[in-house]
């Protein structure tokens, strides 16, 4: 199945769609994960790429559309995968659709996680990171076994750059103005199917496995 997962920042997309891969096998592929990847490593795009995700603004179209848009060339995203955090613009989501459409594909369903805005800040204000392998922890809902270590990888968490609080509201104000016309957009195509993004992991977890079965996407 090919899945867009939509939602505001803090929405829980991120994690919902590591434990979707796992269940589902198959890739999950986060522009957000892919950008800081890019910055960690000094690559000329992160570089430009840093400079718009330090004020939480959209990195430009065209670099973003083209990575993803590469990287659906890859063998393992033959029988589908999760799309988290792209597209984030009409205009992303019509090129991303023109680029299936000339390979013969195209997005099987996308789902809005509907989040409420204190859900949003507290969960981006609670989120750690492993610096090493990535893995994502809420201080309070998803707690590490030890505090500030990962339980994975045994190395340090830290808080993402972009989850300071100025920050953070003008994430959620650049997704109200940009990212959730796209709501409208996979209304129009009847493909979207809403889910609350409040609800805990595992909860969501089943809650989307049904709608999966129902599509007999699954
Ligand atoms: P990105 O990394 O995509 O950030 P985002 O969309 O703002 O999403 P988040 O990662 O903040 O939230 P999430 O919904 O994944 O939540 P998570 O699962 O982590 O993008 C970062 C930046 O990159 C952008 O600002 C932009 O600059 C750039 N960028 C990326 N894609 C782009 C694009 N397409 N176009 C242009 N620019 C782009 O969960 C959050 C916290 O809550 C965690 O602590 C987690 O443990 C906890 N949690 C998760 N689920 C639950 C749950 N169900 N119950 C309780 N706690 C939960």
């Amino acid at each position: 199945m090919k899945l867009v997962l939509l939602g505001p920042p803090g929405a829980g997309k991120g994690t919902q769609s590591m434990v979707l891969s796992k269940k589902y096998n198959m890739p999950h592929i986060s522009t957000g994960d892919i950008l800081r990847e890019f910055v960690k490593k000094s690559l000329p795009l992160g570089i430009k790429a840093k400079s718009y995700m330090d004020k939480g603004e959209l990195v430009p179209d065209d670099i973003v559309t083209g990575i993803v848009v590469e990287r659906l060339k890859d063998a393992d995203t033959k029988k589908g995968y999760i799309l988290d955090g792209f597209p984030r613009t009409v205009k992303q989501a019509e090129d991303l659709d023109a680029a299936l459409n000339k390979s013969g594909s195209a997005i099987d369903m996308a789902v809005y996680f509907q989040t409420s805005e204190a859900t949003a800040i507290e969960r981006l204000s609670g989120r750690r990171v492993c610096k090493v392998c990535g893995f994502n922890y809420h201080i309070k809902n998803i707690p590490p076994k030890k505090s500030g270590v990962c339980d994975k990888c045994g190395n340090q968490l830290f808080q993402r750059p972009d989850d300071k609080e100025d920050t953070v509201r003008n994430r959620l104000k650049v997704y109200e103005s940009q990212t959730k016309p796209l709501i409208e957009y996979y209304t129009k195509k009847g493909i979207i199917k809403e889910v609350s993004g409040d609800l805990g992991v595992d909860g969501l977890l089943e809650v989307l496995s049904k709608i999966f079965r129902d599509a007999k996407l699954a």
